[in-house]
């Protein structure tokens, strides 16, 4: 068995995050999402890993290397441009052959994993195993419809939806997939998608095996998302502090803090992550928030927020709240006369002022 991991694509909603950066490398807890699913693919005992990469390949290959550090082999596969999840598909036809496979979206989060997902399609050996879950707005996902347990229809995006059923973005195939998306056309949308493919599948009499989990799982596509994603996952942690946290200071509940990082006269409550060679000066650092490597937070309070590396905030006076702050970014007070607000904005930029 293979894996394919999709980690093209432009990533619209999390702009201007994504003007520069993949989002499959956004850090959730410190750790980027994609590595959770390298994780979950090299815990099914799945070896030989795929990644179609788009505009951001560098980054990703720079991030994610030979893929040896979870005992992986990975290939990367170059999508000219993002046509469609099953267009992913079809360019991996190569490096695929006949084997079965998992196909990964490289910005799903599925808390407990795919070993034991991975164990039923091997026994039950259907022609596909799709992955639902119940979501309260189907419109944004693909929907399945099911009938005595078997899938009768899925359609991508639905604004009237048939059931509140999504498709979570971890499915299972065999070769036949290959004969589908050869077989459908793109969409409104212009992409080739999954959920045709896998309605030609239905409507030509292949097994389509529907698998309700029951457990956590994110589409990572929005801030929202993200926050939440990053909430669960910190509730996971267990405590660590291999920096330096000094007197004055106070950490309470579970708190990591990586090596290097400086904790001098501020309080840390739990659950939360400062990185690696991070300072946390004088300030407030309140549940759900990681840091990530690098990042000075000095006579400042932060709370339920991700803030990226190499970012510096500083005496900003009131509290930060529900943000995801990208890469070397500065929020700082501004002194100057006129006393006025001084902004330099990247675009599609958000800014939320009180
Ligand atoms: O997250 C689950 C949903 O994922 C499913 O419910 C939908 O049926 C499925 O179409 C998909 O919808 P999204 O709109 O969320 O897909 P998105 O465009 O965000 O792409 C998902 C991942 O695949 C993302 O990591 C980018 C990558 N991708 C996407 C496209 C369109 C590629 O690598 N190549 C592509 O051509």
């Amino acid at each position: 068995m293979k894996a394919l991991i999709l980690s093209g694509g432009r990533g619209t909603r999390l702009r201007p995050i994504t003007h520069t950066s993949a989002k499959q490398l956004v850090p959730i807890a410190n750790k980027p999402i994609l590595f959770y699913a390298l994780e979950a693919i090299a815990e099914a005992q799945i070896r030989e890993v795929g990644i179609v990469v788009g505009e951001t390949k560098l980054e990703i290959q720079e991030a994610v290397g030979d893929g040896g550090r979870w005992g992986l082999r990975v290939s990367y596969i170059e999508q000219e441009a993002p046509l469609g999840l099953a267009h992913a598909v079809k360019i991996a036809g190569v490096f695929l052959g006949d084997d079965p496979f998992v196909m990964y979206l490289g910005d799903n989060l599925v808390k407990d994993g795919i070993r034991s997902l991975v164990a039923e399609f091997k026994q039950l050996q259907p022609n596909s195993q799709i992955l639902l879950a119940k979501v309260r707005d189907p419109q944004r996902f693909g929907v399945a419809e099911l009938r005595n347990g078997r899938v009768v229809s899925l359609e991508e995006k639905p604004p009237n939806p048939k059931s509140d059923l999504a498709l979570v973005g971890v499915y299972m195939f065999d070769k036949t997939i290959f004969e589908a998306v050869h077989a459908i056309k793109p969409s409104s949308r212009g992409e080739l998608e999954i959920t045709d493919a896998i309605q030609y599948l239905i409507d030509k009499g292949y097994r389509v095996h529907p698998h309700v989990i029951s457990g956590w799982w994110k589409d990572t596509g929005k801030l929202e998302d993200m926050l939440e994603a990053n909430r669960i996952m910190l509730e996971a942690i267990t405590s660590r502090v291999e920096g330096e946290v000094d007197e004055a200071s106070q950490i309470i509940g579970k708190v990591i803090v990586e090596e290097g990082a400086n904790i001098v006269a501020s309080a840390i409550r739990g659950p939360v992550i400062i990185g690696k060679r991070c300072r946390i000066i004088n300030s407030y650092i309140g549940p759900f928030t990681s840091i990530y490597h690098d990042t000075l937070v000095q006579n400042s309070e932060i709370e339920h927020s991700i803030i990226l590396d190499h970012s510096r905030i500083t005496d900003i006076g009131g509290r930060l709240e529900d943000s995801l702050i990208g890469k070397s970014v500065e929020v700082f007070r501004s002194d100057g006369k006129p006393r006025a607000y001084r902004l330099m904005l990247g675009d599609s930029s958000q800014v939320g002022l009180v």
